[in-house]
C-alpha cells in the first residue's frame, strides 16, 4: 500500500508538472483525487482492511500525498495563469484602511469667482469691506434713493425688469441701491464694496446679458476728492491688469454722482495700440464713476457739507472677460464644461 501511493504520488507530480493547460490540470484532479473514483481516493478505499497499526501509517502518508498533489495543482494552475504563489497571495490581500469612497474629481472656481474673490482681497487690503444687498429690490433703492426720481428721464438708462402685479419692486438694475443702504446702516466714514448680480431687460448679445454681474464701490469719509478716486480705480487695473495699464476717466452723466465719469483701461490686447477688441482705439470701457451726489449722501442719512464720497460701479463679466480674454459674456452662464473646466 505505502508503495503504491508513493508510485502514484511521482505519477501524479510528474504529470501535474507536465501539465500544458488549465484543462488538462482539470483532468489530473479528477483522475487522481476525484471523488467517486480518483486514483488517490480508490487507494485510500483499501485503507479500512489494514491491520490497526498498518491503517494508522498509510492513514498519515496517503493524507500527505493528497495534500502535496493538491498542493502541485494550485501551484500549477497559478503559473499557468501566470502569476507566482506570492503574487496570487498579495492580489488577495485587503487594505482595511482604504477609503470605502471611490476616488472624486476635485472642482474648482468659475472665472467670475476669480476675478471677484481677487478684487474683493484686494479691496480688503485697503481697508474696505464687502457688503450685499437684495436682488429683489425696491423702486426706493434702485431709482429714487440714487437721485432717480420717478418719471425722470434717466430711469430708460436702464431697461428695468418691474415686478408684475407689485409695483414699487424690480430686479435691480446695478449695485448702487447698497451704496444707500450701506449709508444709512453704517454712516460714515465707510469704505466698502458690493460685488452682486444685476438685471437688465435687454437683448443678449456677445456683450450684453440680462442677468450680470457687477462689483461697486463706495467711499465716504471727511475730504474724500478726485485724485482718491482716480488712485483706487488706478490700483485695481493694475493689479487684474499688470503694472503698465492706464486709466482713463472721461466725463459722463450719471445721476447719482457730480461730476461723473466714464472709466476705461489701456486696451489688454494691443496694449493702448488699436485692435479688433477695443475697436482701434486702445481703449476699454469698464466702469462708471464718481463724486457721490449730495442729495444721495443725504439720502444716506450724511451731511454732504461735512462729508464728500466717490463711487464707482464695474462690470465684473466684462473684467473677467478681459482678464481671459474671452470674446462671448454668454459662455459665462451656459455651464458649458468645455469652457468652465479651462479654468
Ligand atoms: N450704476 C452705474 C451703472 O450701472 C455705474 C456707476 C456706479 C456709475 C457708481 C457711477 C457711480 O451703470
Amino acid at each position: 500500500m505505502l508503495a503504491d501511493l508513493k508510485k502514484l504520488k511521482d505519477e501524479a507530480l510528474t504529470a501535474i508538472n507536465a501539465a500544458a493547460d488549465v484543462l488538462n490540470l482539470e483532468e489530473l484532479e479528477n483522475r487522481f483525487l476525484g471523488r467517486k473514483s480518483g486514483e488517490i481516493t480508490n487507494l485510500m478505499k483499501g485503507l479500512k482492511e489494514l491491520a490497526v497499526d498498518a491503517k494508522r501509517e498509510a492513514g498519515a502518508v496517503a493524507n500527505e500525498v493528497k495534500t502535496a498533489v493538491a498542493e502541485a495543482l494550485a501551484t500549477k494552475r497559478n503559473e499557468l495563469a501566470g502569476v507566482s504563489q506570492s503574487e496570487a497571495l498579495s492580489a488577495e490581500k485587503l487594505d482595511i484602511t482604504q477609503s470605502y469612497l471611490p476616488p472624486v474629481e476635485q472642482g474648482h472656481y468659475h472665472p467670475s469667482t476669480l476675478v471677484q474673490t481677487d478684487l474683493e482681497d484686494l479691496f480688503l487690503s485697503m481697508g474696505f469691506v464687502v457688503l450685499d444687498g437684495p436682488e429683489l429690490e425696491s423702486d426706493y433703492y434702485n431709482f429714487t434713493a440714487v437721485n432717480v426720481p420717478p418719471e425722470h428721464p434717466a430711469r430708460d438708462m436702464q431697461d428695468t425688469f418691474y415686478i408684475k402685479n407689485h409695483s414699487g419692486w424690480v430686479m435691480r438694475t446695478h449695485t448702487s441701491p447698497v451704496q444707500v443702504r450701506a449709508m444709512q446702516k453704517y454712516g460714515a466714514p465707510l469704505r466698502g464694496i458690493v460685488p452682486g448680480k444685476c438685471f437688465r431687460n435687454e437683448a443678449t448679445d456677445a456683450r450684453h446679458e440680462h442677468t450680470l454681474y457687477q462689483l461697486e464701490g463706495i467711499v465716504v469719509d471727511k475730504n474724500i476728492n478726485f485724485s482718491h478716486l482716480k488712485g483706487v480705480l488706478e490700483a485695481m487695473a493694475r493689479h487684474l491688469y499688470g503694472a503698465n495699464t492706464q486709466v482713463r476717466l472721461r466725463p459722463k452723466f450719471y445721476p447719482f454722482v457730480e461730476p461723473g465719469v466714464n472709466g476705461e483701461v489701456t486696451c489688454f490686447l494691443c496694449a493702448g495700440q488699436g485692435c479688433r477688441v477695443c475697436k482701434k482705439s486702445g481703449w476699454l470701457e469698464i466702469l462708471g464713476a464718481g463724486m457721490i451726489h449730495p442729495n444721495v449722501l443725504r439720502e444716506g442719512g450724511i451731511d454732504p457739507k461735512i462729508y464728500s464720497g466717490f463711487a464707482f460701479g464695474c462690470g465684473l463679466d466684462r473684467l473677467t472677460m478681459l482678464k481671459y480674454g474671452i470674446d462671448e459674456i454668454r459662455v459665462l452662464k451656459a455651464g458649458d464644461l468645455r469652457f468652465v473646466n479651462q479654468f
